[in-house]
């Protein structure tokens, strides 16, 4: 089943000259993983707004073409009910945190609270998703005390409790070190476990090419390629669009050159690894 379709879309901001997103299509199923990439502006946090509904519901400006979310014109959608439907989680882990809870705990129930739910099932379901990322260790801390890792984790741990069926996750490990980038994609793949459709901005082609199934190349407010994770992340013009190829990819085209090519091009380091091992007989 489709789970969101974007048909012949673009859109403009308000007070702006030229359209931010430009006639897009695109059909997004329901429980894939899905990576965004493309330069600095070209479009990427505007295409989550799209994605989620934020765009016509809280964004003004000129918005063409149609978005069904699970047939529904988004236009048509409540914008709470969107928000239950689609969690966000962004860039910023400082900003995530409403700074109004003393508390972890109290910080990851918060959404559960404002969708009144009772409060028995309401800790059992805090206390599942604690266990589940595994942050027994920070429930009592004061959210505002903890480092920008531990504060995207706890972002995501509230996401995860309102048990939406979208998230849409906009450059969640920009401003994390490798270690919590890596605990960031752990949840990630997670959460693809679950059956949930992700749309996953990122800027490291690396673990796009592990976790996504698809890939959109956005360059200026167009999709200039998209398709399988395996073959967006393995064509080389992707250099023109901004955007670097995978290091596995690079590797690849590099033994090419040097006329010692692998069977195909390899765009994660496991499908490399797989490859030696064929060519040396082990
Ligand atoms: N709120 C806004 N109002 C007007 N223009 C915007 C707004 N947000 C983004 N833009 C413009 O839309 C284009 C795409 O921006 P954005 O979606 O943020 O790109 P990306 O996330 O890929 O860096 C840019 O030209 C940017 O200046
Ligand atoms: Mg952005």
């Amino acid at each position: 089943m489709n789970c969101i379709s974007v048909k012949n879309v673009s859109y403009k901001y308000p007070y702006t000259e030229g359209f931010a997103l430009k006639e897009l299509n695109y059909e997004f199923e329901k429980g894939k993983c899905y990576g965004i990439i493309g330069a600095n502006g070209s479009g990427k946090t505007t295409f989550c707004n799209l994605l989620r509904g934020m765009i016509p519901h809280f964004f003004e400006g000129e918005l063409t073409g149609d978005v069904f979310i699970e047939e529904t014109d988004v236009r048509n959608w409540d914008s709470n009910l969107l928000s239950t439907k689609i969690g966000y989680i962004f860039q910023n882990p400082f900003t995530q945190i409403s700074g109004i809870k003393e508390t972890v705990f109290e910080e990851i129930a918060l959404g559960l609270e404002n969708l009144g739910m009772e409060k028995e099932a309401l800790i059992d379901r805090v206390i599942e998703v604690v266990k589940l990322l595994k942050l027994e260790q920070l429930i009592k801390k004061n959210p505002n005390n903890l480092s920008g890792g531990q504060k995207q984790r706890v972002a995501f741990a509230s996401i995860i409790a309102m048990n939406n069926d979208i998230i849409v996750i906009d450059e969640p490990t920009s401003q994390l070190d490798p270690e919590s980038t890596a605990e960031i994609f752990s949840i990630i793949n997670l959460l693809r476990n679950q059956g949930k459709t992700i749309f996953l901005v990122e800027h490291k082609v690396d673990l796009i090419a592990e976790y996504s199934d698809e890939v959109i190349v956005l360059k200026d407010g167009q999709i200039t390629l998209s398709g399988s994770t395996q073959e967006v992340l393995s064509n080389m013009d992707l250099l023109q669009m901004g955007v670097m190829l995978p290091q596995a990819s690079m590797l690849s085209y590099d033994m090419q050159k040097a006329n010692k090519q692998l069977d195909s091009i390899a765009i994660t380091k496991s499908q490399v690894i797989e490859q030696i091992k064929q060519r040396v007989g082990v």
